[in-house]
């Protein structure tokens, strides 16, 4: 059937399992800061067309791959799939950002909602993901992926990307029961989603929680947190004879590590506002440790990048589990040697890291 792994770095870092080195792979790994990827949307007239077309998805998806000794691809795709496919009316300006032109606001919004059944709603993802897995020929790992309910739903509600997010707050604190009304709609289709790419061939998956970072303690437990456990406790984990890991990010959720690692996810995302020497602390071996080396650092000088990338392998120290990547997506205005000066360096300063003791 598919061919065997040649490359299972990630796979088993994620599990805690012994690596000669840490894998490294990069949020946004397929964007704008490869002319490659600009040239292919260019063909594709639209980022949304680039999405769904699988052809063209599979080609952005593997760019990177060509450029990059990485140790991982993630499918091309957006979290913002099941709101346009709950027919939310999904557009994306240039430059400007997701928009949604019929949010969610009322009792009625909500209970319009529905859940896309993937075969058919999103059936251009799935046919990505399983174009893509062929292609991989299994070079690397595919990584598959979700929003967050939370996070998903601060764009349904908003109508776009936010700051304040006004509207969504508003509905938590005045009407909780409809948005956590709304938010049971989007984790059951986020599970259905996420376990239709597993069959298609995804072998880990990464739920983004781009937004949890703006709710306070009490409100992230009940609004992002619960939503995200349900995911890991519903979603299929294990796939051709291997375990299927799930990694949780959730951007600015430094403070509510010990907890994020007991909702059941394998691994979990860190940001560059935390060490990873602290998130291992605060984790306490339960799960593996994706990240956290700031974008920015990528605008700097390759002498300056080699050694922001020991201080980040540095930080989470010697053993296994961690995932080398950026703390959040990697920037649009950065050289593309640059993330290639990043990735050499882990290659080369990370296996002083996975050598015996003594
Ligand atoms: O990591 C990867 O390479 C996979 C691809 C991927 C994209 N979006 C492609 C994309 C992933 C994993 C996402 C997730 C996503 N999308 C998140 C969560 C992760 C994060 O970055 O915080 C969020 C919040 C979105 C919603 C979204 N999509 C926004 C806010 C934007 C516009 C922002 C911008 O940079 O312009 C997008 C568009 C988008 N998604 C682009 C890409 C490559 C840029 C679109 C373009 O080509 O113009």
């Amino acid at each position: 059937m598919s061919a065997p792994l040649a490359n299972d770095l990630l796979l088993r870092a994620l599990l805690r399992e012994p690596t000669p080195r840490t894998p490294v792979w990069m949020m946004r790994q397929a964007g704008r800061y490869l002319p490659e990827y600009r040239a292919t949307r260019a063909k594709a007239g639209s980022f949304l067309a680039l999405c769904t077309n699988p052809e063209l998805a599979c080609e952005v998806t593997l760019q990177p791959l060509e450029r990059y000794p990485l140790d991982a691809a993630i499918l091309f795709s957006d979290i913002l799939t099941i709101p346009h496919a709950m027919k939310l009316g999904l557009e994306f300006e240039a430059g400007e950002g997701p928009k949604i032109a019929r949010p969610v606001r009322t009792a009625a919004d909500v209970d319009a909602l529905f859940v896309p059944d993937p075969a058919s709603d999103l059936r251009y993802v799935i046919d990505a993901v399983a174009l893509i897995r062929r292609e991989l020929g299994g070079r690397v790992p595919l990584i598959g992926f979700a929003g967050s309910p939370w996070t998903v739903g601060t764009y349904m509600v908003e109508g776009g990307g936010s700051r304040t997010f006004d509207h969504i707050k508003r509905m938590m604190y005045g009407e909780p029961a409809l948005l956590h009304k709304m938010l049971e709609v989007v984790t059951r289709a986020t599970i259905e989603y996420l376990n239709a790419q597993v069959a298609a061939g995804a072998q880990a998956l990464m739920v983004f929680d781009t937004w949890g970072g703006a709710l306070s303690p009490a409100t992230y437990r009940e609004f992002s947190l619960r939503y995200m456990a349900y995911i890991a406790a519903e979603v299929t984990r294990e796939n051709e004879g291997r375990r299927v890991p799930l990694v949780l990010f959730t951007k600015g959720g430094g403070a509510w590590l010990p907890e994020m690692a007991a909702a059941g996810a394998d691994a979990l995302g860190v940001d560059w506002t935390t060490d990873l020497a602290t998130a291992r602390a605060a984790t306490a071996g339960k799960v593996a440790l994706q990240g956290n080396l700031d974008p920015c650092v990528l605008y700097a000088a390759p002498k300056v990048i080699e050694a922001e990338v020991a201080r980040v392998l540095a930080s989470f120290g010697h053993g296994e589990g961690h995932v080398f990547n950026l703390g959040h997506g990697i920037h649009q205005d950065v050289d593309p040697a640059h993330a290639g000066a990043m990735i050499a360096a882990v290659h080369a300063l990370s296996p002083q890291y996975h050598r015996e003791e003594g």
